[in-house]
């Protein structure tokens, strides 16, 4: 990895930084709906319940979009690397056609607005792609573009792409979509306010009460009632249906840096193999591309994060001779244990509370979706696929059951193994460097900033106490079990955690 690439972070954050951050949530207020998360679920939400005439409060505990949407490779597709065949079998014919439905009228329904509100969002139409180069696994592309079609999508199986070398096989999408998320949400966010909806920033959720009406507080110490609440903080930051069973979390890198427009690959592609590598592009102001490829995923708080980062560099390198890699950040994705996200209900007995996750790495589209589905559930009006993503589905226990016992006995494993790994001496710590040491027999987490300043930190999440580890290449602080992240000083980058972790001397 380049230097400028490890400094410069989300190419979409440097290219639309907004404008002033919105005050926070500074006095006690009534509306109709709360949502909590300003990423493109929550404001999808909120500008549809806008839209349908509701008083909306957006909450956001930092500044909108600028948490996982703002660090996606912002692809607007229906192909979703390989599920189709998947659905077919675990959720019927019938289920993988909604599915297809629901994401397809996603992108064109953001098509729409993008039409109607004039968004300048470097939307650009293009083909998806998921290839293999393993002649092994071709029959398998056969079958997933065999299931996409069925399942209503313009899919088939082809042996050429604009990729710069050779595949065994592609599933081709034709007519999806890719564009800048920041200016879409920063427009979006816009529209929603002149429409008479609110928009809160640095204002953190601390409670959530789901009677009539329900009561959010705020770590500004202000209550919004509402008859509706939407939990849309990726993770649900309120989880009385323990959905966090049934989500996993995975981290994942991306670099960018410019071609020439001569090179640009017309299309977006994605493989499973070689640890997933996903390649697009997006227009630059000087007429070249920005080549953006995404890959290395892993558990986060597993792992070297600096080597992914520089194995997902020298793939682009040896595919892209020329290329200068000048941005690179990384995303969190969260995979739902049955391939379909949860949209809906937040627990089996709720009335006016409703959550949106576990897109896995398709939360463009569906956010967009949840969007207007959350809003079809609100004010009442029918939705075909509300049953496909009910959280409370348990048709599928049986079928979820393996995937949900491994990411248990994945998570039981960092909650026993993780105390038990030996702990390095603190005088080893290099600067820039943190990982949990042994202090007196205590376990502490310890970073040694570039002065030489040591700062310490109990190292038990604050979310169910497993064991954080650092990530050197992103400086934070990981939870490996459902993917809390930390700032160095302890400040929560990223739930489900919803507390900081407590500082320690040292
Ligand atoms: Fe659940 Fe850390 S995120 S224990």
């Amino acid at each position: 990895m380049t230097e400028n690439a490890q400094v410069k972070g989300s190419y979409w954050l440097q290219t639309a930084p907004g404008g002033a951050p919105r005050p926070p949530l500074d006095a006690d207020r009534e509306t109709d709906v709360v949502v909590i998360g300003a990423g493109i679920a929550g404001l999808s939400a909120a500008w549809e319940l806008t839209r349908a005439g509701r008083r909306v409060a957006v909450l956001e505990a930092g500044r909108l979009a600028a948490g996982v949407t703002g660090h996606t490779s912002a692809k607007l597709t229906a192909l979703h690397t390989l599920v189709y065949d998947k659905l077919r079998r675990t959720r019927g014919p019938e289920g993988a056609r909604l599915y297809a439905r629901s994401q397809s009228e996603a992108i064109e329904h953001a098509a729409g607005i993008v039409a109607d509100l004039g968004i300048d969002c470097d939307w650009e139409t293009r083909d998806a792609y998921t290839y293999v180069r393993d002649p092994g696994r071709a029959d398998e592309l056969r079958a997933e573009a065999a299931a996409a079609a069925d399942a209503g999508l313009p899919a088939s199986f082809v042996t050429e792409t604009g990729l710069p070398f050779p595949v065994a096989g592609a599933v081709r999408v034709t007519d999806q979509a890719q564009f800048h998320p920041r200016k879409y949400l920063l427009a979006l966010a816009e529209d929603l306010e002149a429409g008479g909806g609110q928009i809160f920033e640095s204002t953190p959720v601390h409670g959530l009460d789901g009677g009539t009406p329900c009561r959010v507080s705020t770590g500004t110490g202000a209550t919004v009632t509402a008859r509706d609440v939407v939990v849309a903080t990726h993770y649900p930051v309120f989880d009385r249906a323990l959905l966090f069973a049934r989500l996993s979390p995975r981290r994942e890198l991306v670099v960018a840096g410019s071609i020439e427009a001569d090179r640009d690959v017309d299309g977006m592609y994605i493989t499973p193999e070689e640890n997933t590598r996903s390649v697009r592009t997006a227009p630059l102001d000087d007429g070249r591309r920005l080549l953006i490829v995404t890959g290395e995923h892993f558990t986060p708080g597993t792992g070297d994060t600096r080597e992914r980062f520089e194995r997902l560099s020298a793939w682009a390198g040896e595919h892209f001779p020329g290329a200068g890699l000048t941005h690179a950040w990384a995303t969190q994705d969260i995979d739902p244990s049955d391939t379909v996200p949860m949209v809906g209900p937040l627990h089996p007995g709720a009335q006016h509370t409703y959550v949106a996750t576990g897109f896995g790495g398709w939360g463009l589209s569906g956010g967009i979706m949840a969007g207007r589905l959350l809003t079809a559930l609100i004010t009442g009006e029918e939705c075909a696929w509300a049953g496909l993503y009910d959280p409370r589905r348990m048709r599928t226990a049986v079928r979820e059951a393996p995937a949900l016992l491994k990411a248990q006995a994945e998570v039981a494993g960092h909650f026993v193994g993780d105390r038990l790994r030996p702990a390095p001496p603190v005088d080893a710590l290099p600067p820039g460097e943190g990982a949990v040491v042994k202090v007196d027999g205590d376990r502490l987490a310890v970073y040694r900033d570039e002065a030489g300043t040591l700062h310490a930190l109990s190292p038990r999440c604050t979310h169910l106490g497993c064991l954080v580890a650092f990530n050197a290449a992103e400086r934070a602080w990981e939870c490996p079990c459902h993917g809390s992240r930390f700032d160095t000083d302890g400040k929560v980058i990223e739930g489900p955690a919803t507390k900081p972790l407590e500082r320690r001397d040292i």
